[in-house]
């Protein structure tokens, strides 16, 4: 995450106190004003975490306060004798429940807890000053709290031409266009086929020319310093220089433009060059460009709503990196036992190569199903018939909803001149078909957030 910062707050305009772009979302942390060494010890440990910190001081008026709630990942209470008398910290806690921001009290002092706070803070109470490891505990849940506002989603499967790359580009199309929200797409595959499907080819390679690609979320690049050598230019070595995540607009491209339908869908374009880290012999450089891959991701999790990563389909580095990174795996398969095999050898290296607590959750997702009638091979699969082949409950793991083959699918390259928008299903072209095919996408949009929404609940 980025550098902590306080933020001034007197004489500001409700207008300037928004962060400027590019600015990571804060953890708010509500105080009565009368606490300051609680309030300082906590600061300074979340700012040894890199966790960015916004404290209303004592000119912040309600609606600054509003909006930087507004903007908070969660907000962290400092419960205190005096807390539980401060108007403003109430006014905190209502403001943060009616936006649904997650509320993580800290306990400072021996204060009784009655009324409006028994009601709303208590129940959420766990940390307190008094316990040995309470200040270790609050840091890591604003960790954890950060992370998931923002899901990462890595679609993978190690079986090839199974659909990754178009659920990539169109669930998660129809995903931005039904629920709106701040979607970034990254192209992990070397083979860049989620690139090609928006850019034609000669202009993914002059981004990734630039560094203005994937491999500047692994090393250092010129995207991150002029006077910097192209990590894309040297297969032999890796940079293992820490470098700062560059600014989103230098380095994203939307999706969505000016002239075509409103709100944000990035990709971060891919490129073949990622593949060198198959080829390198040295596993400390790898595993600091693995940290930097990691953090990078971080970083830009504050900037939008849902990451989703296209991968490669054989096991390498790059679906280490994704496996790390990512809360929830979506693997699509077809209904043939080829597919099921790509399914089971995915589960097992997740189960192999991430330990329990940071495993993402597989889901599963039939691709181009018949749309009439479902075939005997997803019946079984469904009815539990293929659970001890694959080696854990598929079944429960399938998506209820399918995505149906259809040529509105098929790979069509993009036309010169013509905006990247137009590729995506859910909002481009006219024709036989069509709207049954969005309402799929839709549904599997749908139903894919409400996995992460029950997670986010626990
Ligand atoms: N539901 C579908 N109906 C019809 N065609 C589809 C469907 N899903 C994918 N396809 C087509 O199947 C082919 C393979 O799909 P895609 O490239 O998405 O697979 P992939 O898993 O990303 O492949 P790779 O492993 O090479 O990355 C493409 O030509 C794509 O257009
Ligand atoms: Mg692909």
């Amino acid at each position: 995450m980025a550098e902590s910062r306080a933020v001034p707050l007197k004489g500001r305009s409700r207008q300037k106190i928004h962060a400027p772009r590019g600015q990571m979302s804060h953890v708010y942390i509500s105080h009565s004003g009368k606490d300051p060494d609680a309030l300082l010890a906590l600061h300074e440990a979340l700012r040894a975490a890199s966790v960015t910190v916004f404290h209303p001081g004592e000119d912040t008026s309600r609606a600054e306060a509003d909006a930087a709630i507004d903007r908070a990942f969660a907000i962290i209470v400092l419960v205190s004798a005096e807390g539980v008398r401060s108007r403003r910290v109430r006014q905190d806690v209502e403001a943060a429940k009616a936006m649904g921001l997650k509320l993580i009290p800290y306990q400072v002092d021996k204060a009784r807890l009655n009324g409006f706070f028994k009601q709303e803070v208590q129940p959420h109470l766990r940390l307190s000053s008094a316990m040995p490891d309470g200040l270790d505990q609050l840091v890591a849940e604003t960790q954890e709290a950060y992370r998931k506002k923002c899901p990462v989603i890595a679609v993978m499967n190690l079986k090839g031409g199974v659909g990754k790359t178009t659920v990539t580009a169109q669930v998660f199309g129809a995903w931005q266009e039904a629920f709106g929200g701040r979607v970034l797409l990254i192209d992990l595959d070397p083979q860049y086929n989620l690139t090609q499907t928006f850019y034609p080819m000669d202009l993914a390679d002059a981004s990734s020319a630039q560094d203005r690609s994937v491999i500047s979320l692994f090393e250092r690049s010129r995207l991150h310093a002029r006077d910097a050598a192209s990590p894309a230019e040297n297969w032999l070595g890796l940079t293992i220089q820490p470098f700062t995540p560059a600014p989103r607009d230098q380095f994203v491209h939307p999706v969505l433009g000016v002239d075509g339908p409103p709100g944000r869908l990035d990709i971060i374009s891919g490129q073949f060059e990622i593949s060198k880290y198959a080829f390198s012999g040295d596993p400390d450089a790898l595993a600091a460009v693995k940290q930097h891959f990691l953090r990078s991701v971080d970083h830009y999790r504050s900037e939008y709503d849902l990451i989703v990563f296209d991968t490669n389909p054989n096991a390498t580095f790059l679906t280490r990196c994704a496996l790390e990174a990512a809360d929830r795996v979506i693997a699509p398969m077809h209904a043939d036992i080829y597919s099921l095999r790509g399914v089971r050898l995915l589960n097992q290296v997740i189960c192999n190569q991430i330990e329990e607590a940071r495993r993402p959750e597989l889901s599963i997702l039939f691709n181009a199903v018949n749309r009439n009638e479902q075939s005997t091979f997803e019946a079984d699969a469904r009815n539990g018939v293929f659970d001890e082949i694959a080696g854990f409950p598929l079944s429960e793991a399938l998506l209820t909803a399918a995505l149906p083959r259809s040529a509105h699918f098929a790979v069509k390259a993009p036309q010169e001149g013509q905006p990247a928008w137009r590729q995506l299903v859910i909002h481009a072209g006219r024709g036989g078909g069509l709207k049954p095919i969005r309402e799929s996408l839709k549904q599997v949009a749908l139903e894919i957030r409400d996995l992460n929404e029950r997670k986010k609940g626990h």
